[in-house]
């Protein structure tokens, strides 16, 4: 698919711009000439996209694009002054409503999506949300863009965007913080740091990836090795009668909690 429309990236340097801007590029969905890219600081980022055009006047920017995506960070949202009036707002922004943006920019159709860091390498799960006043025709162009950077899957409320910048903008957060903790008991343990690195980053990068084939379901994985009964059944009833599952609720609980605070300014 080519999108034919001119896409607009406020942000177009930051770590999700710029990713979002080198996949449509490099899937060949808009050619660098169909795309413009501002910063306030004038720096262009991990890529500077040959051929895009830069500017620091997102004004400017606006009148260009027909597609104006929004990857600021949400307290620097406020400083961004654009007339999208008639054109289509995609938001990456965490914890910034629909309502908000319209109010401030003029646009009356918006899309709120919440990738992650895996954007980087085209691995980003991106939930997104649209207003009832985009089209389909717009819905299947988004669709296309957020395939380029990993999996965009349409939620029907916009609240689901708000819950997903805990379970999936998180990114790799999560997996960091379990392999954190097993190479943080290795070491206690007396393994060479190197080592339980090394151990811990395969099982939870690399051995992983069985839950991405056909016996992937993770309920049913925890259950078959806890039938098994040996050392992994040992270890996984541990963790869960010591809160492993309360825990990940609790934190998920937190992250929908500051991305209210955060919508609610
Ligand atoms: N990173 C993630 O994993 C992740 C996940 C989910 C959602 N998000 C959301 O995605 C958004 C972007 O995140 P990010 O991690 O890409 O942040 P980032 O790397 O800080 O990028 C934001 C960029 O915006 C530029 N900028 C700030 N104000 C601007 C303005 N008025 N006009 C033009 N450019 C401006 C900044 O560059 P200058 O300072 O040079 O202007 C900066 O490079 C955030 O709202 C965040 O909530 C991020």
């Amino acid at each position: 698919m080519h999108i034919t429309k001119h896409l607009g990236i406020i942000g177009g340097n930051g770590w999700l711009g710029n990713a979002m801007a080198l996949a449509a590029v490099e899937r060949g969905l808009v050619s660098a000439g169909q795309v413009t890219l501002s910063s306030r600081s004038g720096s262009r980022g991990a890529d500077p996209i040959a051929g895009a055009t830069w500017t620091r006047d997102n004004a400017a920017l606006a009148s260009r694009a027909d597609i104006i995506v929004l990857s600021v960070r949400p307290q620097q949202f406020p400083e961004v002054e654009i007339d999208a009036s008639g054109k289509l707002v995609v938001s990456v922004m965490a914890g910034v409503s629909a309502a908000t943006i319209a109010a401030r920019t003029g646009a009356s159709r918006i899309v709120r999506a919440m990738p992650n860091a895996a954007m980087e390498i085209r691995k980003s799960f991106t939930p997104w949300y649209a207003t009832p006043t985009v089209s389909a025709e717009e819905k299947a162009t988004l669709q296309v863009l957020f395939d380029a950077c990993g999996e965009g899957a349409e939620v029907a409320e916009e609240w689901h965007v708000d819950y997903c910048a805990g379970l999936t903008g998180s990114g790799a957060a999560f997996p960091a913080l379990l392999a954190q903790a097993m190479i943080a008991h290795a070491v206690a343990q007396g393994l060479p740091p190197d080592f339980a690195a090394r151990a811990a980053k395969s099982v939870v990068a690399e051995a992983s990836q069985l839950l991405g084939g056909p016996s992937g379901d993770p309920a049913q994985m925890i259950a078959s090795m806890i039938g098994y009964q040996g050392t992994t059944a040992a270890a996984l009833e541990t963790m869960q009668a010591q809160g492993f599952m309360e825990a990940v609720a609790a934190g998920l609980d937190a992250a929908l909690a500051k991305g209210r605070k955060m919508a609610a300014g």
